[in-house]
């Protein structure tokens, strides 16, 4: 069924809305009708009445349509106001896009103004465009700020963080906050960019504000340079995105498409699965340094942002060619719904031995399946059906549980013989959340059974902890001996290598759907615990540091770095986890990304 919109135009109306460009047209058109003869005049009128007149005629059969088309010129397609219409409802005033637009583009009447490459210069309104009507903005989402004594905490942590990267990293893409430094990955300002979204909800207008700007002068995607795929597409594809449709600002979506055409050379492969390098400047692609695989997970996750794009701008191209990964990946053969990490992005086969987790290089082909079905209204079959096999298939061989309190984990597959290694990443702690998100969209009861069992062992990773905090990688002992030997074993152990936090988002990311979907207090509880663990143990002067070992409070070996997803995950959903209306963002109405970035739900 994909790709959709094959037979629309690929062309899309772009105008800046600055200021200036809203009172040239009024002037010169002023000036127009002072040039115009009486008789012009009259004509004018004439056709104006005339109009008038049949639309009068034609309006009580259809006034809603006559009306938006009008108006037809929202960037996304027809915009309405939902009011408490949704089941969780919300007090204030929400805007979505339209999902009966379907992501048509522009006013989905597929008007052809400029060409499809987007050009910022081309923007400027000049006298052959004066006759088409200023381009309204879609309204804002609002957000009224911490609501409650744990959310102002959120906010002030935010604030001391974001104030050192501010100083001493301002345009970088991270800040070391003990050196006073900075750390430079991709040079896209990724904290910037992956902060923007966090700070409007928040409601820190003035930082927002700021962010924009940098945005707007600063954020340029022509260097050449090569850049991860994947990590900028959730990134900052996601982040540019999810603050558009956030604040309505097109600023924000200028960038986006810019980018999102300088990623497109990615996907010229044999397989059509990309590669995971890409140079944003020379627009070449290429394989990692390390081999000739893309990781699977990385060649599956990139499908939400993608099709956003598409949906926006009415050009189908971004949609086909991330639809034809996963179409492509759907075909491949599994282990019973169970995906190895590796994918050739020239055979489009994957590495038949390749370890099989759901932790690092596998963990979101699992999230995406269920996303993407989400995202377009649950209209795609295959992508249910192959998240259901892979649940199905992690319960089957990856489910284990420990020897002494028989606590339920996810182990991972080694090699040929697929042997069994009792280890975790903390990355995989994002599954409970999924697993709830599924059951909310109806998808098997007993999935939540499973979440809330695997939601358990994630916090008794960070429980175990003096600090609170969970390492990286937690090792279980999955040994049966008898019983007087069983109690003096430790369920979960830690390799010194696997100590470190790097202030991950993904069990926090998890407490906030299950506080979410159950009410539960317990989940707001453990997560306000696990903030105390942030707070003493890796804050310092100048905002918070990733630490080298969860095992010794007098020792933590602080790293002197702050990943971009601190701002743009984890402190994001610990303000959307204390927040006690459960209404701030509707999981109906949003998807969010594999870096915490709300996209609209579209209705196919
Ligand atoms: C809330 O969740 C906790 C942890 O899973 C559980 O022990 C408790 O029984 C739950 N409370 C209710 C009211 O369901
Ligand atoms: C953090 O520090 C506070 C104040 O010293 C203390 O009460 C709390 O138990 C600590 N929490 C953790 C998780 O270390």
């Amino acid at each position: 069924m994909l790709p959709r919109d094959t037979g629309k135009t690929d062309y899309i109306s772009l105008n800046i809305n600055d200021p200036g460009t809203y009172l040239k047209p009024s002037r010169s058109l002023w000036r127009k009708w002072n040039q115009m003869s009486r008789f012009q005049r009259n004509v004018f009128w004439f056709l104006v009445i005339t109009i008038l007149l049949i639309l009068f005629y034609l309006l009580p059969g259809d006034t809603k349509n006559i009306i938006l088309e009008d108006t037809n010129d929202y960037v996304n397609g027809k915009v309405i106001e939902v009011t408490s219409k949704v089941d969780k409802a919300q007090e204030e005033v929400v805007v979505v896009v339209d999902s009966e637009n379907q992501g048509v583009g522009p006013g989905g009447g597929g008007e052809v103004i400029e060409e499809p490459e987007f050009q910022p210069e081309i923007n400027q309104v000049d006298d052959d465009q004066i006759n088409e009507p200023p381009q309204p903005k879609p309204n804002a989402v609002v957000f009224h700020g911490p609501q409650n004594d744990r959310q102002k905490a959120i906010v002030r942590a935010f604030k001391h963080s974001w104030d050192g990267y501010v100083k001493y990293a301002w345009g970088h893409d991270n800040v070391k906050p003990i050196s006073r430094g900075y750390h430079e990955w991709f040079g896209l300002g990724l904290t910037i960019v992956d902060a923007l979204d966090t700070m409007y909800i928040m409601g820190l207008g003035e930082e927002f504000k700021r962010a924009r700007s940098w945005i707007e002068e600063n954020l340029v995607f022509h260097n050449n340079r090569d850049v991860n795929l994947f990590e900028v597409t959730i990134r900052v594809l996601g982040g540019l995105l999810s603050a558009y449709h956030l604040s309505g600002d097109k600023i924000f979506l200028d960038k986006a498409i810019d980018l999102g055409d300088r990623m497109m050379p990615a996907f010229s492969t044999r397989s059509g699965v990309p590669y995971s390098d890409v140079n944003l400047g020379t627009k070449s692609a290429h394989h990692p340094k390390w081999g000739p695989d893309s990781s699977t997970s990385e060649v599956t996750s990139i499908q939400l942002e993608f099709r956003e794009l598409s949906r926006i701008t009415g050009q189908p191209r971004f949609e086909a060619a991330v639809s034809k990964v996963s179409e492509h990946v759907h075909n491949l053969d599994k282990y019973d719904g169970l995906v190895p990490i590796f994918i050739n992005a020239n055979t489009g086969l994957f590495r038949e031995y390749a370890t099989i987790t759901l932790g690092a290089r596998g963990d979101s082909y699992y999230e995406y399946l269920l996303k993407q079905w989400v995202q377009t209204g649950r209209t795609i079959d295959y992508l249910r059906d192959d998240y259901v096999a892979g649940i199905q298939g992690t319960q089957k061989h990856l489910v284990r549980r420990t020897a002494k309190d028989k606590y339920l984990f996810i182990a991972e597959l080694i090699g040929a013989s697929r042997d069994m290694k009792p280890k975790m990443d903390h990355l995989t702690c994002y599954l409970p959340g999924t697993l709830a998100l599924g059951v909310h969209n109806g998808l098997p009861a007993e999935h939540m059974d499973f979440a809330k069992e695997l939601t358990r062992t994630c916090y008794q990773t960070h429980l175990i902890q003096p600090t609170f905090l969970a390492p990286e990688i937690t090792y279980f002992n999955v040994q049966d001996s008898d019983i007087e030997e069983r109690e003096s074993q430790m369920d979960m152990y830690i390799k010194t290598t696997d100590a470190h936090n790097l202030l991950r988002p993904e069990f926090i990311e998890s407490l906030f759907y299950m506080w979410y979907f159950t009410g539960n207090k317990t989940y707001q509880d453990w997560g306000w615990l696990i903030f105390q663990g942030f707070e003493n143990y890796t804050k310092v002067e100048n905002g918070y540091t990733s630490i080298g070992n969860v095992r010794n409070p007098q020792n933590t070996r602080p790293r002197d770095m702050t990943e971009s997803f601190w701002f743009g995950e984890t402190l994001k959903y610990f303000y959307l986890l204390f927040d006690d209306t459960r209404q701030l963002i509707n999981l109906d109405r949003w998807v969010f990304n594999s870096e915490g970035h709300p996209l609209p739900v579209h209705e196919s």
